[in-house]
């Protein structure tokens, strides 16, 4: 049965990014990056961040004191294992924190109990009991975990939970440690939890779910329903094995069905998608394309339907817009499926409005680039639009760059504005020093140039190189842009970019003085 409320309830975000997150492969920290992750999940309106685990590392306990210096007005929280040496670590690593919390957790179900601890179901009693209330010597704010708490046997469960909050225990976290759970199982399991502990009501009841089966964001859901005012969740859900809940679809799934689940959080949903980058890059894991929220392709749309549907009402495929969550728009990405509505939109949007005839033109141009690549950008389109410009001037037949000694060597072949073909050779500094020399000479235009870059577009098979060059000729500053799968070639394209444009350019003036 779900709970039926009139007002929203509000759910407390502990975020663990910075333990059980750091603490999976490939995902460790310095406590200085950890620094700078914890200020921005304090921006994005986190309630809790735990930063870490005391007793395990030094640099654990140092990120935790470096961190605490620091952020005044969020609860920072260390884990500690039911061990008295444990609990004096993590309350020593709080000392400087304005709003610590001591996070205490033991295993409770049966398999840890007997093969992982070796204890019977009193001594876990006992130590729950002892290490609560030392914890409690320390702080006021404690949380007490049952690990595997959804494979334990409910009475035993209910015990645990029990004698944790007769001991001080102001949040009881109950984790799916290993993602075993079903969302209808969870749900029911936090109702009778809170309907049967004794001083059950006088705590917040948390849940921590892995996503082995995928189910953690289903599971967190559903122990909100069933009562649970804390969600322990990761950024990219990144964390042990298949990672925890993700912060970004829990928090989206409450602001978006906001009237189903009747609660909401405190965090600045337009700081996600940044936050999220953020973590990328300091550990260096980017997330699928396809990742919920903040994955590259989840407002992005290439099939002509979806294109059609969304040009005319975004609504038809985009249940949040990009901007709440922090991307600047949604993303037509232009492909093979896209359709010609999609390319004239975008066309429009470069500032190019086209008569019908002329857009069957481009659409059929565009569609044989399609076959060659698989996503067109912007700077391919304005190389389509300006094909009838560029067939006066100048254009690259073929070109070779190699070694001569000490220098390099570099020849072009080019059609001239009128068709004829030229052939040149030049050495330089490096090939692309040569290959600027060999088109100089072949067109005897001499640019100076004020800037040269090249990076790289799109991922993976569809990279291509990228040149971007600039240059001042008579106080007017000319760009040129290249782009091919070779970076040399980019390079040489660019240039004649830039030197078309020059002679266009000179060409109109002319035409003008003409005139007068
Ligand atoms: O997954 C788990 O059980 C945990 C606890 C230590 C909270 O991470
Ligand atoms: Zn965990």
């Amino acid at each position: 049965m779900r709970l039926v409320n009139t007002q929203s309830q509000y759910v407390r975000i502990f975020d663990t990014t910075l333990r059980d997150g750091e603490q999976s492969p490939g995902c460790s920290m310095t406590p200085q990056q950890k620094l700078v992750m914890a200020r921005a999940l304090a921006e994005l309106g986190v309630d809790v961040i735990e930063t870490g685990f005391p007793a395990s590392s030094q640099s654990d306990r140092e990120a935790a004191a470096l961190i605490g210096r620091e952020l005044r007005d969020t609860t920072l929280c260390v884990l500690s294992r039911c061990l008295p040496g444990d609990v004096q670590a993590s309350a020593r690593a709080l000392e400087g924190s304005a709003k610590p919390r001591l996070h205490v957790f033991i295993s409770t179900s049966a398999l840890h109990r007997e093969h992982k601890l070796r204890m019977s179901r009193e001594q876990v009693l006992e130590s729950i009991r002892s290490n609560v209330a030392l914890a409690r010597q320390y702080v006021d704010d404690v949380e007490f975990s049952t690990e595997d708490g959804t494979r334990t046997e409910e009475d035993f469960l209910q015990q645990a939970v029990a004698v944790a909050i007769a001991a001080g225990a102001t949040t009881i976290n109950v984790p799916d440690t290993v993602g075993f759970t079903t969302p209808e199982e969870m749900r029911s399991l936090f109702q009778r939890l809170i309907a049967n502990v004794p001083g059950a009501r006088d705590v917040v009841f948390s849940a921590h779910c892995h996503n082995d089966l995928g189910l953690a964001v289903a599971n967190s859901l559903a122990a909100i329903e069933g009562g649970a005012r804390q969600v322990e969740v990761s950024m990219n859900g990144i964390g042990e094995r298949a990672g925890n809940c993700a912060l970004e679809e829990l928090v989206m799934a409450l602001k978006v069905r906001g009237a189903f689940f009747n609660a909401d959080t405190g965090i600045d949903t337009q700081r996600i998608v940044a936050t999220s980058q953020l973590l990328q890059r300091l550990v260096g894991m980017p997330v699928q394309r396809n990742k919920a929220v903040v994955g590259a392709n989840a407002f992005a749309h290439e099939s002509g339907i979806h294109q059609h549907g969304m040009l005319r009402h975004r609504g038809t495929y985009e249940i949040m817009r990009p901007q709440d969550v922090g991307w600047p728009d949604t993303q037509m990405v232009l492909g093979r499926h896209s359709g010609r509505a999609a390319v004239e939109a975008r066309l429009r949007a470069l500032g190019y409005w086209l008569e019908e005839e002329e857009l069957d033109t481009v659409f059929e141009q565009f569609k044989a680039l399609c076959e060659k690549q698989r996503v067109v950008e912007d700077a391919d389109l304005q190389a389509l639009m300006q094909d009838g410009a560029e067939s006066q001037g100048y254009r690259l037949a073929s070109m070779t760059v190699g070694d001569a000694g000490h220098r390099a060597r570099a020849t072009v072949e080019l059609s001239d504005p009128e068709g004829q073909r030229l052939f040149e050779t030049a050495e330089g500094d490096g090939p692309v020093d040569a290959l600027f020399a060999a088109l100089a000479s072949a067109t005897g235009v001499d640019l100076k140039l004020e800037s040269y870059q090249v990076h790289s577009v799109g991922l993976g098979a569809d990279a291509r190189g990228e040149a971007n060059l600039s240059v001042r000729y008579e106080d007017r500053e000319y760009d040129g842009t290249g782009t091919s799968k070779d970076i040399i070639e980019a390079s040489a394209l660019a240039w004649l970019d830039v030197a078309n444009r020059l002679l266009r350019q000179r060409s109109a003036a002319k035409s003008e003085a003409v005139a007068a």
